[in-house]
């Protein structure tokens, strides 16, 4: 089922709030959101260009955490067609020369069953962005203009090809081997106030691995933020 609006607070909230008439794989999208929500409290910048999504996943089966990592390789796969040099920032931001091009809100409401709200903003036909936001878009990477609806459809089949299909082995390959953050000097925003350390890896569930220099740890969620100019 595909539901095209005009004007909408969020496409995530428009799904928990039809959650009963709405069916598995549901996509949403606005061509405009008035309270576009971010990871950890953030707004999510929209000038109607670009694309602003909801995938909806009910009666989720296997490991809800794996869908930050599914919904990155998709979104990887989709922007490489476009021929995007394209990075995973862990857990699910896609990044374009160190820009952010993509982000990722995934709800979850827990029942007797999982219900998944894969919400994506993609910035494709944004030509400029306030100064505070380093973020890029698919017209200003590549000068072309894109087909936002083909390009949500698109994202949503290929997530829903590699949630059904694709061996979680694999997903990890391609976000271990495209990964933004590599090798590089990093906080976690998580534990109080945070640890620092390299990214040494990812591993085979998913989790990032931090060394800090004393000890290597591994995460299953939080934020990561880049220390620019040391390694
Ligand atoms: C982030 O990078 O902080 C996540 C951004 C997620 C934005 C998308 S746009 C469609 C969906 N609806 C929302 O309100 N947020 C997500």
């Amino acid at each position: 089922m595909f539901i095209e609006l005009d004007t909408i607070d969020s496409t995530n909230n428009y799904i928990r709030e039809h959650l009963d008439s709405l069916k598995t794989y549901s996509l949403v999208f606005a061509h405009h959101q008035t309270k576009g929500k971010g990871r950890i409290t953030r707004f999510w910048y929209d000038d109607k260009k670009s694309i602003t999504a909801s995938l909806l996943i009910k009666n989720v089966k296997g490991d809800v955490k794996h869908l930050s990592l599914i919904t990155a390789y998709a979104i990887f796969k989709a922007l490489k067609e476009l021929d995007l040099d394209v990075k995973i920032k862990w857990p699910n931001d896609i990044y374009v020369s160190d820009k952010k091009i993509c982000g990722v809100l995934i709800e979850t409401i827990i029942s007797d069953t999982i219900t998944a709200i894969i919400g994506f903003g993609i910035n494709t036909n944004t030509e400029a962005f306030p100064d505070n936001l380093n973020a890029t878009s698919i017209f200003l990477e590549k000068g072309i203009e894109t087909d936002n609806i083909k390009l949500a459809k698109r994202v949503a089949e290929l997530i829903i090809d590699a949630y059904e299909n694709v061996e979680f082995k694999e997903i990890v390959r391609v976000n271990r081997e495209n990964s933004y953050l590599m090798g590089k000097k990093v906080r976690l925003n998580y534990y109080g106030d945070g640890i620092e350390g390299y990214i040494y890896n990812l591993d085979e569930s998913g989790n990032i691995i931090i060394d800090t220099g004393i000890a290597k740890i591994g995460v299953f969620s939080g934020e990561l933020t880049l220390i620019k100019d040391e390694k």
